[in-house]
């Protein structure tokens, strides 16, 4: 699959021409961007469809690919438009068996991941395994002869990206109290923790690392919880699963700042899901948005369009015409359209500690 940003520059600033000012532009590399990806089904180009055979059938993939692509979105996911950034190839599955091409990196996110169980498919620990898997192999037949395989040098060089959390929280709070769920809150941290030290051991250098988004605003959540009025804040989003998510992100940031000392020459950089989701949600209407707490396709009407035993997948679903005026595509996930505007804040900068350009890690000497 190759980029297609033109198209994505012209319908961009076509729906949104005046209230967007900022330049969406490939950044420059000076060497091959290599980029190797964890976490759920934020981030998830196919994963789960190679492993289980399941795809996210049609409408899944109608704005940009035009056929279900194993993403479960109707477009490009945040991790598409990162990898258009620095002019990549989007990043194939690490279970993709037919003519998968790993020269740029590989993607390990599987939908439906979370941090724990442990050993569980596909929790952040196998993840790792397979990347250790990956870059043994890698290496060996390097070693042979091979061309075309990420190298050495390129494993230290390339950026390692995890988006990992939503579920760890999602299921918790499915059966648990706030307090026992934030009493688990270290266990999930300590995964992460494990798995960045693995691959720091391994030679890796360059940390990506994404916040968990409001929880409390998903039309999943909404439309499922037993829900009184005091539980919502002022946009309609249920109070304590968004406060989950923030003592979530609170310790996952902590978590970044005592590794940088401890994984010396290591560079991580946390970025703030969390504030430009929920900006995008607080301030829909700015952004060109209708409905924001609302699925574009699903089951059930207004006010959530959402039915847990009507997916966006199954028969009888109901799909919005225009994807482009929602920030939920599924109830769970968002629409390209809203992945597009969060890719452009998290290349501005403005949300990541520190605040690094996201090429950083193939512009460096
Ligand atoms: C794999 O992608 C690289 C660019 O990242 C390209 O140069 C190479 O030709 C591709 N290999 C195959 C077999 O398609
Ligand atoms: C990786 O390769 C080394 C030797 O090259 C071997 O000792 C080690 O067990 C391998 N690890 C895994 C996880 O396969
Ligand atoms: C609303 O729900 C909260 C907990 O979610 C509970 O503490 C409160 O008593 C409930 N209020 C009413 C009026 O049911
Ligand atoms: C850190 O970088 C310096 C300079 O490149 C190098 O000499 C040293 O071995 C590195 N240390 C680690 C732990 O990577
Ligand atoms: C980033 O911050 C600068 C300075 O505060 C502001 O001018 C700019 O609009 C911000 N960009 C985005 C995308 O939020």
């Amino acid at each position: 699959m190759s980029c297609n940003q033109k198209g994505f520059l012209l319908s961009f600033f076509f729906a949104f021409p005046l209230i967007f000012s900022f330049a969406f532009v490939a950044s420059q590399c000076n060497k091959n961007p290599v980029i190797f990806n964890f976490g759920d089904s934020n981030s998830d180009t196919g994963g789960l469809a190679a492993a289980l055979g399941l795809e996210f059938g049609y409408p899944n993939g109608r704005a940009f690919f035009h056929q279900p692509t194993g993403r479960p979105c109707d477009g490009r996911l945040v991790l598409d438009f990162l990898c258009e950034n620095v002019k990549t190839k989007y990043l194939t599955p690490y279970l993709d068996s037919l003519e998968p091409n790993f020269t740029n990196g590989a993607n390990f996110a599987i939908s439906g991941s979370a941090t724990l169980p442990e050993y569980q498919p596909f929790n952040l620990g196998v993840q790792f395994l397979q990347f250790r898997r990956f870059r043994n192999h890698s290496l060996e037949l390097n070693s042979k002869g091979f061309t075309n395989l990420v190298k050495e040098e390129d494993f230290q060089n390339a950026l390692y990206t995890i988006d990992i959390g939503q579920n760890d929280l999602s299921v918790a709070f499915n059966s648990l109290s706030y307090d026992d769920v934030i009493q688990k809150i270290p266990s999930f941290i300590s995964e992460i923790s494990d798995a960045m030290e693995g691959i720091y051991l391994l030679g890796g250098r360059k940390f990506w690392v994404h916040n968990t988004g409001p929880l409390g605003c998903l039309p999943e959540k909404l439309g499922t919880r037993k829900t009184n009025a005091s539980d919502f804040d002022e946009h309609g989003c249920i109070k304590a699963l968004n406060d989950g998510a923030k003592a979530f992100n609170s310790n996952l940031k902590d978590l970044c700042e005592q590794l940088r000392p401890q994984m010396k020459n290591s560079t991580i950089v946390y970025v703030d899901m969390y504030s430009i989701k929920y900006d995008l949600i607080a301030n829909s209407a700015s952004y060109g948005f209708k409905n924001p707490l609302m699925a574009c396709c699903g089951y059930g009407g207004a006010p959530y369009n959402y039915d847990p035993n009507i997916n966006c997948r199954d028969s009888g679903y109901n799909v919005c015409e225009q994807g482009s005026k929602y920030i939920s595509w599924d109830g769970i996930h968002y629409t390209e359209a809203a992945n597009a505007i969060v890719a452009s804040k998290i290349l501005s900068t403005n949300y990541s500690t520190p605040p690094l350009h996201f090429n950083f890690f193939c512009n460096s000497p």
